[in-house]
């Protein structure tokens, strides 16, 4: 046993909460506050008390039973968070009490005030930066990361087009690429106060923020005479916005398609194919994780060393948050649903 393991187990509450769904719907339908049983960790396990943990469009989605990776019925909802480690089994080896640990895997049900999760499912983080970024690191951030690594080399100067850049991935991808010094173009949708958020963007790092209108109109080449053609496009959106953002894409270049917020198919013109040769690629995260999770959790962890290391640096901050204790979740969830609201949603447990 670790030392201060009681203490820490002591000051855990006695009644555990949690967002439980019995049956796939609308969140706000489907999803109860109710008490949960949690038993102490076993051997290769770890109790958790969840400090807050966002809501994000895959969590939706899951509790709509329209995700890729569905729970067990009852489930609790949320894959992200950040939780401090209360207690380890007896052959716990890379966490203690005390420490801060957010996801690796997804399904974990994070809507909750405490949890018994395997050692496995957790990587540590360290506990001196904000709640907020540490409970939103584990899906947006890391999926930038991947997006900006594994798909084309870039080097200084080279440049990517994304559209929902103001999404949480695409804040995370602006402030990663403005660290590595990689030019980038940001679609968004027109919107009121639209000079706000463009503002904002520039504030992270963004290069270049342009509209889904402009985005379809012939000055666009002008942009073009002072950044270089994108080698990467980044689509979270589908439909339109997809097929304009690939005719900028460079000779050769790859578009990586990792979400489809407006839920209509990629369209790619022929001509794509034929005369620019363009890769279309696939990529999701929990996949990417899950293949390493058990066999080469060294890069998951340098990962997210990289990813702190940016935090500490003042160089990767999260996205405009609003906080909400779990009591409040049907308000949270209606405004995690609205649009242009550019803000995360985020549970607070304690
Ligand atoms: N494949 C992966 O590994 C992976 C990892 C992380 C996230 N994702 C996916 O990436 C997407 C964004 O996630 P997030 O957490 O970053 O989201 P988020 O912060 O909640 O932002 C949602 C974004 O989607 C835009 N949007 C919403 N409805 C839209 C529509 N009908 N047409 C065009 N844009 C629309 C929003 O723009 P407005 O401000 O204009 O409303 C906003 O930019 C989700 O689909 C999520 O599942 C995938």
């Amino acid at each position: 046993m670790w030392p201060g393991m009681r203490m820490i187990r002591r000051q855990l509450s006695s009644a555990v909460r949690g967002l439980v769904y019995e049956k796939h719907g609308e969140p706000a339908q489907v999803l109860r506050l109710q008490k949960l049983e949690v038993a102490s960790p076993a051997d290769y396990q770890v109790a958790v008390k969840m400090l807050a943990a966002p809501i994000n469009p895959s969590d939706i989605n899951m509790i709509q039973g329209t995700y890729a990776l569905l729970p067990q019925l009852p489930a609790v909802g949320g894959n992200e968070g950040v939780g401090v480690v209360a207690e380890v089994g007896h052959h716990v080896s890379s966490l203690r009490p005390g420490d801060w640990v957010i996801p690796v895997d997804a399904g974990l049900g994070t809507w909750r005030s405490e949890g018994v999760f395997s050692e496995a499912a957790l990587v540590r983080v360290p506990s001196d930066i904000s709640i907020e970024i540490a409970a939103t690191l584990s899906v947006n951030p890391c999926t930038a990361y991947r997006l900006l690594s594994d798909f084309e080399t870039l080097r200084p100067g080279d440049s990517v087009i994304q559209n929902a850049s103001n999404s949480g991935v695409g804040q995370a991808v602006i402030q990663i690429a403005a660290s590595l010094g990689i030019t980038t173009i940001n679609i968004v949708r027109d919107r009121p106060e639209l000079q706000n958020l463009v503002q904002r963007l520039h504030d992270l790092g963004a290069d270049h923020v342009i509209t889904e209108e402009q985005l379809r109109k012939p000055e666009m080449k002008d942009l073009f005479r002072t950044c270089p053609r994108p080698r990467l496009a980044l689509n979270c959106v589908g439909g339109k916005s997809t097929t304009e953002m690939l005719r900028h894409l460079d000779y050769g270049g790859t578009m990586v398609t990792y979400g489809g917020m407006a839920k209509q198919p990629v369209t790619v013109p022929v001509s794509a194919l034929i005369f620019k040769n363009i890769r279309l690629r696939g990529f999701w995260i929990t996949q990417w994780k899950r293949d390493r999770q058990h066999i080469d959790r060294e890069e998951i962890t340098k990962m997210v060393r990289d990813l702190c290391d940016l935090i500490r640096r003042g160089r990767l901050v999260p996205p405009p948050c609003f906080h909400w204790p779990l009591e409040e979740f049907l308000q949270a969830l209606r405004a995690a649903q609205t649009p242009f609201l550019s803000r995360k949603q985020i549970l607070t447990m304690q």
